[in-house]
Order: structure tokens, then sequence, then C-alpha cells
């Protein structure tokens, strides 16, 4: 099968996967223990914190290994906000956040604080003006993702930072699950966010893997309680290996960053080219000013599953919009800000690539498409 499904998650490397059968292996003691097993599990894990800590730019103890993304984001939401009510409770977000934050934020509404969303244009990026008028002195947090999970749009995270570090006392949190390993972040001063959320799947790491990193010392209520690990900011006994096996995906995505991104470049642009052969039966959500390895599009008058399960007899593996939505009948809430055309709306479908991509695996999703098209639409490229 041809795997163009990374967005919603990736094959762990087999090196990967190799440290974290050794580290279970050799190293299972717990990193909490005081004898001499749990003191050389601990030094892995340390090791582990001290490589992300550097790649991102912050120190060791700012990194807090979680489950993944969603926790990283519930916690960097819950925990800034009950943590920052003596300042205000204004929170600031955008409509096309991962759930993991929406949720996240409804629930806060709930209890009595008040949330504002970013609206964005087009080509799925906010406004920095609309940000500009609403940040306020009683702002507490602004989460911002840096690349959206759906259709690739990459927003402004430094022009946003300086906003609201010069408006606000708010924190600035953002949501890099889509870019942690392809484009740069770190943090980066007040020119920067002030808390970051990864997770390790997306990097060809484990599931169940993933971290949240702070700038520097924040105040921050813990969001799960227990045995004080983790600097007392995340309870349970560490997953080292989960941790040991993340680092190490880090360090070779961030690596080899520069000469995949340039890989990425190549296959959107011939995509696009490819697309354009069936006119106006497509319409591109992905824009050009987006990262190149996401490229969602739709297909008039198709039902996004439709055409996954065809691509799928044809030996291809891609995806609606977002996993987490194409479960569900109703069209996902990115599409809906984007104000696509109804025609359009049923059909998208989301390309996207990961390190073990090839260009093989792109020549194979043209000539399933092509087929698929032709039985589906009797469209013939021209
Ligand atoms: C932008 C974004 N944030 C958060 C998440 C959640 O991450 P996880 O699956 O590790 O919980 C995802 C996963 O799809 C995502 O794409």
């Amino acid at each position: 099968m041809i795997y163009l499904d990374n967005a919603a998650t990736t094959k762990p490397h087999k090196e990967v996967l190799d440290t974290f059968v050794q580290v279970n292996e050799l190293y299972y003691a717990n990193p909490a223990s005081i004898h001499e097993a749990g003191v050389t599990a601990n030094q892995l894990l340390a090791r582990a914190r001290d490589q992300v800590a550097q790649i991102l730019n912050t120190e060791a103890k700012e990194v807090v290994f979680t489950a993944g993304g969603t926790e990283s984001n519930n916690f960097a939401v819950f925990g800034t906000a009950h943590a920052s009510t003596h300042k205000g409770k204004h929170i600031l977000t955008t409509e096309v956040e991962h759930p993991s934050v929406l949720e996240a934020v409804k629930r806060l509404a709930k209890e009595g604080f008040e949330v504002e969303y970013l609206t964005v244009d087009a080509k799925g990026v906010i406004s920095l003006e609309e940000l500009k008028q609403k940040v306020r002195k009683d702002t507490i947090l602004v989460s911002i993702m840096h690349v959206n999970n759906e259709m690739g749009a990459i927003q402004p995270i430094e022009e946003a930072a300086h906003i609201i570090h010069s408006q606000s006392r708010a924190l600035f949190h953002v949501d890099a699950v889509q870019s942690f390993g392809k484009l740069q972040v770190s943090f980066n001063g007040e020119a920067g966010p002030d808390i970051l959320s990864i997770s390790g799947h997306k990097i060809h790491a484990l599931k169940g893997s993933g971290v949240i990193a702070f700038r520097k010392p924040f105040s921050i209520v813990p969001y799960i309680v227990g045995g004080g690990q983790e600097f007392g900011l995340r309870s349970g006994t560490v997953a080292v290996p989960q941790a040991v096996a993340f680092a190490k995906a880090a360090r070779l995505a961030v690596e080899s960053m520069d000469a995949q991104y340039k890989k990425y470049e190549v296959w959107q642009t011939e995509l696009r080219t490819y697309l354009q052969h069936f006119g106006n039966e497509i319409h591109l959500l992905s824009t050009e000013f987006g990262v190149p390895y996401i490229l969602s599009f739709s297909v008039r008058g198709l039902k996004g599953e439709i055409l996954i399960n065809a691509l799928q007899k044809a030996g291809v593996i891609v995806s609606t919009s977002s996993a987490c939505s194409s479960k569900q009948t109703k069209t996902s809430h990115v599409v809906e800000a984007l104000h696509v055309e109804q025609d359009f709306k049923k059909g998208v479908l989301r390309l996207s690539f990961g390190m073990q991509t090839t260009e093989a695996d792109i020549a194979a999703f043209k000539g399933a498409f092509e087929q698929v098209m032709k039985q589906l639409k009797g469209e013939v490229v021209g």
C-alpha cells in the first residue's frame, strides 16, 4: 500500500523502534527509584530531555514528557487558564484549531471564562489586525496552531508573539504538532511562543508520546496530579522508552529537515500541476503559502469516503480533511471556516507526506487518482 496519510500518523522509524525495544528490555527500571537500575533509567531520561530542550532552545527542566499532542494541548489550555484567573478570564484562539484545543476552551467557557475565536481568510490564515484588536489587558491565554492539520496553512507565529507580548501579559501557546520536525520550531524570547505542544507519532516516534515545553518557568496548574513526577507538572511513572524514542525521532527529523522540505516542495508543485488537468472538477484547499507536506483538495460533488475507498482499492491510503473528522458525517470546522463552495464541501481529500514517502509513491498516487476519477466521474485527463 502507498501511504500518504502522514498528517494522521507516521510509521515509526526502524531505528526508533529498535531504541524503544532496547530501552524496554534493558532499562525498564522506574526512573524515580534510587537503586542503580533506577538511576541509570533516570540518566537516559535526562539525556532525552536535554536533547529535546536543546532543539527547542529552552532549559531541560522546561520539557515535560506527555502522552501526545492532545494531552499537551489540554494541559496548556487548562493549566494556564486555571493558574491565571487573578489576571483575567479572557482567552483567544482560532476557529481552525485542533479539537484538543477547541473542546478544552469550550469547557473553560462553561466554567465562566470568556473565549473569543480569531477568524481565518480563504488561505486559512488569521488576521494580525484582528489579533491586535482582540488582545486585551485581561487576556490570559492565546492559543494559535503553527500549521493547520487539515490544509497546511502556516500561521504568522512571530508576528502574533510580538502583538501578544506587547499588548498583554497573556501566555502564548502554540500547537506545533504538525510543524515540529518539518519547520523551525523553537523558543525565541518574547519574539516567539511561551508554550509548545508536540506529538511523537507525527514524527515517526511512538503513539502515546509527546512533549509540552515552556520558554521559562510559568505559573501553571498541573493537569495530572499524583506522585509529582516531571517537576510536579505531570504525575505518573515516566515512560522512559517513549521519551528516549521521542528524542531520537526528534533528532532524526530535525537533522534532515531542510532536505526533506525540499523534497516535499517538489511533490507539492508536481501534484498541483497534475491536478490542474482535472480543471474545475477540483478545488484546492491548500494554498502555495502553506506547508508543502500537506495537500488538501476537493472533488466536485463527491463524498470524501467514496474517494478514499476507491483510492484504497487502487492501493493508495489518504484521508479526508482530518483523521478525527473523517468518521463524522458533518463537514469539518476547518472546511466551514474556509467558506468552501457547497459542491466541494463533502469531497475533501488530504494527502500528507512524511520522511518515508518516496517519488514512487507520488507517481502511484497520480496513476490511482486518474483511474478513480475515470471510474467515478468518467473524467479523462486532458
Ligand atoms: C494540530 C494537531 N494538534 C493536536 C493533535 C493531537 O495529537 P495526538 O494525536 O498526539 O493526541 C493533532 C493530531 O492529529 C494535530 O494534528
